[in-house]
């Protein structure tokens, strides 16, 4: 698809403020603020000691004793289906952001992400147990599923109203006495959990019945592989040229080394996990920005991994001509309404920036994020490596820690990074210096 023809990649509008990084938090919120229509005050209260009060949190958990906050950031450039997309991100890393925004850039010079929901279905588990004749079980819950659907529509009334629901039924005979009977439900704009679960109960003692067998588990899966989102992309070759001087790769070099890279992580599990963990870097990011259950976006993205028995990319890369293509498809299972939002300050603030109207477009943007963070990582890894850049913005966190405020946080930064050395001796030593002068 092609982006429409009045659209200027470099308009300093929609998800791409120039600059941005320069500015101070309270620059940043306003901009941020004048960008989304909000109030710039909503947005530093929402944000105020991590988005949430201890009081809060106490009925949220349990034995609480106070908050531990995480950075939210916000990633610029991305663009997914023809929309702007300012996109939340709370991750504990330096570079994420900023390697998911700089990507994010190429991406959109070349019209951006495309994504789709490739299905939308949450699927649950209830196990039976000791089951005497498993074919003839098999046959009788497969004759059955229409009971055993409107027992499981009857558990989610609300659900219902919204116009989801549970759809499907499968039985799967696991051997040894096994059965699994699988409820594919479509749980709208939840993530679905407590849904699911519910289904997988009220169905359980009729299935185990039928069965003849005994009801075991009852509960979802996280190998959600009838909820996955897929994404593609592409960058122009002249995009991704990197490095200055004699250091300088061109794109159409950097292009072929992604490539390999992507080659190397279809070779090799051990190198696929480390690929992967970079995609999950924007994944999980944007998933804990808006308030989701980031353990189960990392079991479902790790299983389909592996579903072929061997552990694979999430993500791989090709060439197309002069461009660079990515593609990305994973298991996700996102929710914009229920769960942490109904608590969390800052995960509505963080739903109402990126301006998703459904989950499906949340997971869209996640996606998106991921496949930026992988571009990200291999073109670095691919040219001059990932210390460079991971230093240099290292060095900031580090020269905090020193003590520098202010100004003299990027100033004492430059300096380690040039220096090669960052370590709080050295970032203490420089500040030592800056404030002697
Ligand atoms: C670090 O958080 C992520 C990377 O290791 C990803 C990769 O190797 O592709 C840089």
């Amino acid at each position: 698809m092609n982006p429409p023809a009045d659209f200027d990649p470099e308009k300093d509008a929609g998800s791409r403020i120039p600059g941005f990084y320069k500015l101070s938090i309270p620059q940043r919120r306003a901009a941020i603020a004048a960008r989304t229509d909000h109030d710039v005050a909503r947005i530093a209260a929402a944000l105020a000691s991590g988005g949430l009060d201890p009081e809060t949190a106490d009925k949220v958990v349990e034995n609480v004793l106070g908050l531990y906050a995480l950075p939210f950031g916000v990633a610029l450039n991305v663009r997914v289906n023809h929309v702007d997309r300012l996109v939340p991100m709370v991750v504990e890393e330096p570079s994420v952001i900023a390697a998911a925004s700089n990507a994010a850039k190429m991406v959109r010079s070349a019209g951006g992400f495309h994504a789709e929901m490739v299905e939308s279905l949450m699927t649950t588990q209830v196990q039976l147990a000791s089951v005497p004749d498993p074919a003839r079980a098999v046959r009788e819950l497969e004759a059955h599923v229409e009971e055993l659907l409107r027992l499981a529509a009857a558990a989610v009334p609300g659900l219902l109203e919204r116009s989801g629901g549970p759809r499907e039924i499968d039985v799967r005979d696991l051997g040894q006495g096994f059965l699994v009977v699988h409820v594919h439900v479509d749980c709208c704009d939840a993530m679905g959990a407590n849904l699911v679960n519910s289904v997988a109960e009220a169905i359980g003692p009729r299935a185990a019945e039928l069965s003849g067998g005994r009801l075991g588990l009852r509960i979802l899966t996280n190998l959600c592989d009838r909820r996955r989102v897929r994404v593609t992309c592409r960058a122009h070759a002249a995009d991704l040229a990197i490095g200055r001087g004699e250091l300088r790769v061109e794109g159409s070099d950097v292009l072929d080394r992604v490539v390999e890279a992507s080659r190397f992580a279809e070779l090799d599990p051990y190198r696929a996990a480390t690929h992967n963990k970079g995609i999950l870097n924007g994944v999980d990011a944007v998933v804990m920005a808006t308030g989701n259950d980031w353990r189960a976006v990392e079991a479902g993205a790790h299983a389909f991994a592996a579903r072929s028995g061997r552990y694979a990319p999430l993500g791989v890369w090709r060439r197309d001509g002069a461009d660079l293509v990515g593609e990305l498809e994973m298991p996700l299972a996102l929710g914009t309404v229920g769960g942490t939002l109904r608590v969390h300050p800052a995960a509505r603030l963080a739903l109402e920036l990126m301006g998703v109207q459904s989950a499906a477009e949340l997971c869209h943007v996640a996606a998106a994020a991921g496949l930026a963070s992988n571009l990200a990582a291999l073109r670095a890894l691919a040219t001059e490596g990932i210390q460079r850049g991971h230093m240099s913005l290292h060095a900031r966190s580090v020269a905090a820690a020193a003590g520098a405020v202010g100004a003299e946080v990027e100033a004492v930064a430059a300096g380690l990074a040039d220096a090669q050395t960052v370590t709080l001796e050295a970032a203490r030593e420089y500040l030592g210096r800056l404030r002697a002068r």
